[in-house]
């Protein structure tokens, strides 16, 4: 059975008294769901990390970083690295996400290193790929994750690849409203493990967790995650209101 995930990525939003209430709310919200057993991962700021962290004992949710430094430590003004976050409890991090690959001009080259950085740390890194519109308009949508996918990845070795969670999130969906059908969430995870399957064989391809992102809320989740190949969520906006979350995260565990 594959690993259902929820998580909340707060992007660059909120003040810290905003945050310490949206953490208190998630805390109160799901220590009433005693049977839920989606894995809840929660990705504030960098500066809010150990504040949520402090609040994680309880173990009601994980906590992600929403990047970390392709270098190990040093004179890397400004960067954070892996063996920080991991010291500080954080054991999830988003990595090429389609935000720091436009504004922060990462490339597959400085992506390899973060996800290698994230796994000798003991990070999961959530791997994110995704098309943008005029890819999908013509036609070219599995050609870019298939790049991605292979160019961020494809170097691991079965035992690393294993920590790997993947998520889908179209370009054109972020923030917008416009959320890709199932169907075409479904048809792109569905390739997504054709690839996995061709490079690492069918019990890794069957085994991997793969998020859908893009404009899912509390009113699409359902019919989202519903689909075969869909194992939860890596939720922008949405991750802001804490019932909403929430419903979101019960979504995945029975949809
Ligand atoms: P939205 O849910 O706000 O569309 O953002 C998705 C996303 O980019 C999560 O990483």
């Amino acid at each position: 059975m594959r690993r259902k995930i929820v998580a909340g990525n707060w992007k660059m939003n909120l003040n810290f008294q905003e945050a310490e209430e949206l953490i208190e709310d998630l805390l109160e919200l799901l220590a009433e769901e005693e049977e839920l057993k989606t894995e809840v991962v929660v990705c504030p700021p960098y500066p809010y990390l150990e504040l949520t962290t402090d609040f994680s004992e309880e173990k009601l949710f994980h906590v992600g970083a929403q990047n970390l430094s392709a270098f190990d430590a040093g004179a890397y003004t400004g960067e954070i690295s892996a063996s920080m976050l991991a010291s500080m409890d954080v054991t999830h991090c988003i990595i090429g996400h389609s935000e720091r690959r436009k504004y922060f001009n990462e490339d597959d080259q400085m992506l390899t290193a973060k996800v290698n950085q994230a796994l000798a740390h003991d990070i999961t890194p959530i791997f994110c790929v995704g098309e943008l519109l005029p890819e999908r308009e013509a036609g070219e949508h599995f050609k870019t994750v298939r790049w991605q996918v292979r160019h961020g990845l494809f170097h691991l070795d079965t035992a690393e690849f294993s920590k790997v969670v993947i998520a889908y999130e179209p370009v054109w969906a972020i923030g917008t409203g416009v959320t890709a059908s199932p169907a075409q969430a479904a048809e792109m995870h569905a390739y997504i493990r054709t690839l996995i399957d061709e490079r690492y064989g069918p019990e890794m391809a069957e085994k991997t967790s793969i998020l859908y992102g893009g404009s899912c809320n509390a009113k699409n989740a359902t019919e989202l995650f519903a689909q075969p190949g869909i194992d939860g969520g890596l939720i922008g906006g949405a991750s802001l209101l804490a019932e909403e979350f929430v419903s979101i995260c019960k979504q995945a565990q029975t949809a």
